[in-house]
């Protein structure tokens, strides 16, 4: 049985799940092991993205994007994804957490500069919330910007920032106003080209390592009112908001390196044979696989109903977080079940660097981390059901 047996999608949804699809599987697959080994940047084929229209795929055509829906979204992510986790999550920080914000936050001259660049392809966008003594406790961050006449001073350092050694611009969040805490922090657009902006330690990763994260850095940065991201203080709230979109994607993610290492099992447990018999007719591989493929639907039915939730607060101007955080932890879970359980199907040669199902496994393990982990995802759910704090 095929997922669209489960999910039954529209003639265009299908159309851009192929596309992206055929893309991955000739242009991503055949390098993703060279590049995961190297941790070089996969620039060549991040233009082809950005050109195929991967990089806006919901964004409005007049600026620069596919004009698509946020399901056709996730099911492109899903399949750059399949093929490789590391071009993935430069795609969804330039889908959710770039665009996403300044088309929901911004100003109409933010959209046609920023958003437009990015959704083109033409350059990368970032996101940077966390510092090195702020990460979960999104609200503590010590960076700070003050007010001077036009501009604003920025001084600080953040950390983890996804595509930070590419980028050209980054929506940043940063302290105005300490005293207030979380209505304290303001959001900006970052020119990365301009003086007092460095880019700090590269970050040695455990997976997705083609995607370049490192720290920044801000001495006496300046940056112009007209650059602000909503109002002051608005910060925490666009933040957050930003992430429910974000959550989604990385949402996707997970369930596309699940089905990379679910169809690697399948295909292996039909092949291999050990005691005389396909290894896939012990019940102790067949079980497994059942497992597998069970969750990775019911994390489908979550993602694509996540996506859907967006997509009607388009217009409904509805919050969707309780959608996004189930999503994403039931789906990023899922990945680290079935990467795991591929490992052990495939033995030895699931720990070897020969075959990609190693590189699942570590790359499965960022998606319970980045963006919210696990435990912040339940901590949301279980505040929206229970309304106690
Ligand atoms: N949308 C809009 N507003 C929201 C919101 C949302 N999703 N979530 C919270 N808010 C609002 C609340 O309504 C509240 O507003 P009021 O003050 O008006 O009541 C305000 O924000 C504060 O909310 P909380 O009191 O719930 O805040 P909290 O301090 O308890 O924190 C949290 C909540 C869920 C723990 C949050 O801090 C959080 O999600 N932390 C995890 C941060 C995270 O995901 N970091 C990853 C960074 S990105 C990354 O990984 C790097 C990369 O490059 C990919």
């Amino acid at each position: 049985m095929t997922s669209s047996d489960l999910f039954p999608l529209s003639a265009e949804h299908e159309m851009i799940r192929q596309t992206a699809r055929d893309f991955a599987q000739k242009e991503i697959a055949p390098i993703a092991a060279e590049f995961d080994e190297s941790g070089e940047f996969p620039s060549r084929t991040v233009k082809k993205m950005g050109e195929m229209g991967f990089m806006g795929i919901e964004v409005p055509e007049e600026y620069g994007g596919a004009g698509m829906d946020t399901l056709a979204y996730v099911l492109a992510l899903e399949e750059i994804c399949k093929a490789d986790a590391a071009h993935g999550t430069v795609m969804s920080v330039n889908n959710s957490l770039f665009c996403y914000g300044i088309l929901k936050y911004g100003t109409e001259a933010h959209k046609q500069k920023y958003v437009r660049a990015i959704a083109s392809g033409e350059e990368i966008g970032a996101y940077s919330l966390t510092e090195p003594m702020s990460g979960s406790d999104a609200g503590t961050m010590r960076s700070r910007a003050v007010r001077d006449g036009d501009s604003y001073i920025l001084n600080g350092r953040k950390s983890w920032v996804t595509s930070a050694p590419v980028a050209k611009y980054i929506v940043l969040f940063t302290m105005t106003a300490p005293e207030k805490k979380q209505k304290g922090i303001t959001a900006f657009i970052i020119d990365t080209d301009k003086p007092g902006f460095s880019r700090g330690k590269k970050e040695p990763k455990l997976g997705i390592r083609a995607s370049a994260t490192s720290e920044i850095l801000f001495e006496d940065y300046r940056v112009p009112v007209e650059n602000r991201l909503g109002e002051e203080g608005e910060g925490f709230k666009i933040a957050m908001g930003v992430l429910d979109a974000g959550r989604i994607g990385i949402a996707s993610q997970a369930l596309g390196i699940a089905e990379a290492a679910y169809e690697a099992s399948l295909s292996y447990a039909t092949d291999r044979e050990a005691f005389g018999a396909k290894i896939g007719e012990f019940q102790g591989i067949s079980f497994k696989l059942a497992d597998m493929k069970t969750r990775i639907e019911a994390a489908r039915l979550l993602v694509y109903n996540a996506a859907m939730a967006k997509e009607r607060s388009k217009s409904s101007g509805e919050r969707f977080t309780l959608e996004a955080s189930i999503a994403k932890l039931f789906a990023s879970e899922t990945a680290m079940f079935v990467a795991h359980a591929a490992v052990q199907i495939h033995g030895g040669m699931g720990y070897s660097k020969e075959l990609p199902v190693e590189r699942y496994f570590r790359d499965a393990k960022i998606t319970e981390i980045y963006e919210g982990t696990s435990e912040i995802q339940r901590l949301v759910i279980a505040r929206m059901e229970t309304g106690l704090r």
